[in-house]
């Protein structure tokens, strides 16, 4: 097993130990990135991987860990905060396939983490990597879901948490797992971007450790998404990768993901990653549109408050896993998300607003001719239809005039002729 790991500034270059800990480059305050020297053969690496699938405990059971080599070769199994998470499911369904004109469609529904979505892949290892550089206590600024998985593993990593959400922009669900889970909450009045900002100069002047997707840790837990997608497809990597994108931190782990995985060998190609933003809150694909020659900030808006990101902070990462795979940004219109999310949701499946976007995305890129109707594409469904009840509510039961896929609660006394009523039976 390979051991040896540093933190490498993506902007200068300079290295600091797997062991010190630095929200950002102490040269040049550019972001830091893991380098693991790998040193371990695809076949070698894959049958470790398979053999672990049927790990029944041990840190091998969850789905990021099982691609240790690849994550935090380092860390012992005692020195791992993990819940289980990941081992979530690739699934097909027609209609969803059917909608977005796409046969070869599948979900990787991230939804099915422990705190239901994919920000716990992220934790854990950012977690363990607090417990083992002996953090005093845990932050993050959050649209929500970072927030509540941050709140659950300093729980069970026992050190105090300190959370910073835009105020009436967090998603029920969340509000509530974060607060049920124990975290310190400050409802901040201001957007992400501004939470962001105070999360940053708060952690530095109260010697704090940042869990932001910033935080090379996440990145390496967050590459397991794409890790166990392409496991579970037997390793043949398909056309396209779609994925939600706010701040950028899941774009650049795919990215980061896909580099490795190509450069072992376990791919023999790269799939192409198709980053999907919120229209209202689009400066990548805005910048994207200009082949990236300038950084945008916009003042956010969309009903899918996950990604209401103005000032992303993962962007040149992110920049370099679109490059790196022949990837496309594009945007998607609040309306296009809550059709893709009613199909989702109708299908059985179900998903959070902002998971959404990566099948409206897929949807859109297929009427454009950029996906071919044969592509075998996997979009990732980042969270859980339960994070967001007041968007059901909002378009099942209030909004006017009825959407067209709204499904309407019929209040009715009780009796069977009523019921029969409603049905149309005579
Ligand atoms: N989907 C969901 C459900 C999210 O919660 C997020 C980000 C994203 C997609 C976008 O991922 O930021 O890495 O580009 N949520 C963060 C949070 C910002 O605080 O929970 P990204």
């Amino acid at each position: 097993m390979s051991a040896s790991s540093v933190q490498r500034c993506e902007s200068c270059g300079s290295t600091i130990g797997e062991l010190e800990t630095a929200s950002a480059c102490p040269k040049c305050g550019g972001l830091l990135e893991l380098e693991h020297s790998f040193s371990d053969t695809a076949e070698t690496l894959r049958a470790a991987f398979w053999a672990r699938r049927i790990a029944s405990q041990g840190p091998e059971r969850s789905g990021v860990w099982r691609y240790r080599e690849l994550v935090l070769p380092s860390a012992d199994d005692d020195s791992i905060v993990s819940h289980p998470e990941g081992n979530t499911p690739l699934v097909g369904r027609p209609s969803v396939s059917a909608w977005a004109g796409v046969e070869q469609l599948l979900m990787k529904h991230e939804g099915h983490n422990p705190t239901g979505s994919f920000k716990d892949r992220g934790m854990t290892v950012a977690m363990t990597q607090a417990k083992r550089t002996g953090a005093r206590a845990v932050a993050c600024a959050s649209t929500g879901n970072t927030s509540a998985s941050l709140a659950a593993y300093a729980a069970q990593g026992e050190l105090p948490a300190l959370v910073f959400v835009p105020v009436g922009q967090v998603a029920l669900g969340k509000l509530t797992q974060t607060l049920a889970y124990g975290a310190k909450t400050l409802v901040v009045r201001g957007n992400f971007d501004a939470c962001l900002a105070l999360a940053r100069d708060a952690s530095r002047s109260l010697e704090i450790q940042l869990l932001n997707s910033i935080n090379p840790f996440r990145i390496e837990g967050q590459k397991s998404i794409v890790l166990e997608l392409l496991d579970q497809l037997d390793w043949s990597a398909p056309d396209w990768i779609a994925l939600p994108a706010g701040n950028l931190g899941n774009t650049s782990a795919f990215g980061k993901a896909l580099r490795e995985a190509h450069a072992l060998g376990l791919i023999d190609r790269m799939p192409r990653l198709a980053a999907i933003q919120a229209a209202g809150a689009s400066p990548f694909a805005q910048s994207f549109r200009e082949h990236f020659a300038r950084r945008i900030h916009v003042d956010p808006d969309t009903m899918a408050t996950a990604i209401r990101i103005g000032a992303p902070a993962s962007w040149d990462r992110a920049i370099r896993a679109i490059r790196e795979t022949n990837g496309v940004v594009t945007s998607v219109t609040d309306a296009e998300i809550l059709e893709a999310k009613a199909v989702i949701d109708a299908s059985g499946v179900g998903c959070e607003p902002a998971s959404a976007a990566s099948v409206a995305g897929v949807a859109q890129l297929r009427r454009d001719g950029v996906i071919r109707p044969s592509d075998r594409v996997v979009a990732v469904l980042t969270g859980h239809l339960l994070k967001d009840p007041g968007a059901l509510v909002k378009y099942h039961q209030e909004t006017e005039p009825q959407p067209p896929r709204a499904n309407r609660p019929v209040e009715i006394n009780a009796n069977v002729d009523e019921v029969r009523r409603v049905l149309g039976e005579p």
